[in-house]
């Protein structure tokens, strides 16, 4: 257990995490979502779900964690041992093999975007952007291709280990985002319509907010925060003893929400008002036509897809090594075997999601990806949100709880922030994740 591995410094831990939680939720769903639910309102709202509900969530994930030092499945085996409670973390391994097989479909596009733009095939005049996007989602041996690309990615990254692999990538990786999303910024606010795009992303339209806008910003909040499947248990589990977990829950929490804000300040300004179309097709097709009419728009867009398989690539890292650590941890398997092979188990799991997007007909049919996405990516990650609060609520017990937190952590042990933890943990959390998990339940619709 000792040799398990763990990060050099707590910077390396935020990126590593920061990289976790910042990828294509931020840079596609966040925006797309935003712009289908009236903009700065739904804002606010996000900003409301991310630090009263998602926020509490990550301190209880983290410290799970660092108490068991394990993988998900041993983590409940370790702090309630001769319990039904590592189901929880086996849901959570399952949720990481499901999640990762449709979104490395989806990160695997951002490649094949970067290679159309920088060939030309993507943003020239006489094109049309939403006959690029069909041809290319139906052309199955395309969409496999990338699928399979994305996937090798990934697994090189999560061979290197935690220190070499996983944390060295987040420092590579983050601050090359983070500059090349403020030199989209500065590029796209000189645009003509830039003004009218941030009145729509920054005035907030209450009339469009009902219940509805309401769950999605916390099914959002979740999903960005990569919480729910224990994936934070796994990056906490490489946390030493001493280090203050309020703060580097915090700061995760803090850059993954400002690239969020960020990425909306590249969309809406390139948009230049509210979205006429908002899904997922936002950033493949609507976004493509804007680079199409604009000065230096080919550059743009390579910069801009590059941008998004960055943010794409540290988080299926965290994915991957939610079943990779379970691997090596329970079942005693070197991690170069255990990432290989979980790798191709995924990237064969996530064909029929690739061929859902009109390449095969039975699969584009049931919706393939989308369903996926709905079963692990809005129920599996909702049901275990809620049920690690539950868990540190009612059997791992508040003071064992706070007795392990407040190692190395400052704030612990001053009364105010003990009750609003507590309170958090208690009932504003279980109470707001069941009605969502009971809304996505009863109403079959996923969130985003
Ligand atoms: N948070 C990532 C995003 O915003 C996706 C992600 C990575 C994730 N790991 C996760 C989501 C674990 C849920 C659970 O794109």
């Amino acid at each position: 257990m000792n040799n398990r591995g763990e990060w050099s410094s707590k910077l390396g831990f935020i990126l590593a995490a920061s990289g976790s939680a910042i990828g294509l939720g931020n840079i596609w769903r966040f925006p797309y979502i935003t712009g289908s639910n009236g903009g700065g309102a739904f804002v606010l709202i996000y900003l409301l779900c991310v630090f009263i509900v998602a926020f509490p969530v990550m301190i209880v994930e983290l410290t799970i964690g660092r108490k068991a030092k394990r993988n998900p499945v041993g983590a409940f085996k370790a702090i309630a041992p001769n319990s039904k409670w590592w189901i929880i973390g086996a849901m959570g391994v399952m949720a990481g093999f499901g999640i990762l097989s449709y979104y490395s479909v989806v990160a695997g596009w951002t490649i094949a975007y970067i290679v159309k733009g920088v060939t030309g095939g993507l943003t020239a005049s006489h094109l049309d952007p939403a006959a690029i996007f069909n041809s290319f989602a139906s052309n199955g041996f395309l969409q496999i291709f990338y699928l399979f690309l994305f996937s090798a990615l990934t697994v090189f990254v999560v061979i290197g280990g935690v220190k070499n692999g996983i944390e060295k990538a987040a420092k590579i990786l983050l601050p090359l985002l983070f500059v090349l999303m403020l030199l989209l910024i500065g590029y796209v606010l000189t645009l003509p319509g830039a003004m009218d795009g941030l009145k729509f992303y920054l005035v907030p339209d209450f009339s469009k907010v009902n219940s509805h806008t309401i769950l999605m910003a916390m099914g959002q909040a979740f999903f960005s925060l990569s919480l729910g499947m224990g994936a934070m248990i796994t990056y906490g589990s490489y946390l030493p003893d001493d280090d203050d977990l309020f703060s580097s829950a915090l700061y995760v929490t803090f850059f993954d929400t400002l690239i969020a804000i960020l990425a909306g300040f590249i969309i809406f300004p390139a948009l230049g008002g509210a979205p006429t179309k908002a899904g997922p097709s936002l950033v493949f097709v609507v976004l493509v036509d804007v680079f199409r009419k604009i000065p230096f728009g080919g550059v743009i867009a390579v910069v801009f897809f590059v941008l998004m398989a960055i943010a794409a690539l540290t988080s299926t890292v965290s994915l991957l090594e939610v079943v990779t650590s379970y691997l090596i941890d329970e079942k005693g398997i070197s991690r170069k075997k255990a990432a290989i092979g979980a790798g191709i188990v995924i990237a064969l799991l996530g064909i029929p999601s690739a061929l859902s997007l009109g390449a095969n007909k039975f699969f584009t049919k049931i919706g393939f990806l989308d369903k996926m996405d709905f079963v692990f990516g809005n129920i599996f990650l909702t049901f275990g949100g809620l049920m690690m609060c539950l868990f540190v609520a009612y059997k791992w017990g508040l003071e064992c709880f706070f007795e392990h937190l407040s190692e190395g952590c400052d704030h612990v042990g001053k009364p105010h922030f003990n009750r609003w933890l507590q309170i958090a943990i208690y009932f504003i959390c279980p109470l707001a994740i069941a009605i969502l998990l009971l809304y996505i339940l009863l109403t079959g619709e996923t969130l985003g």
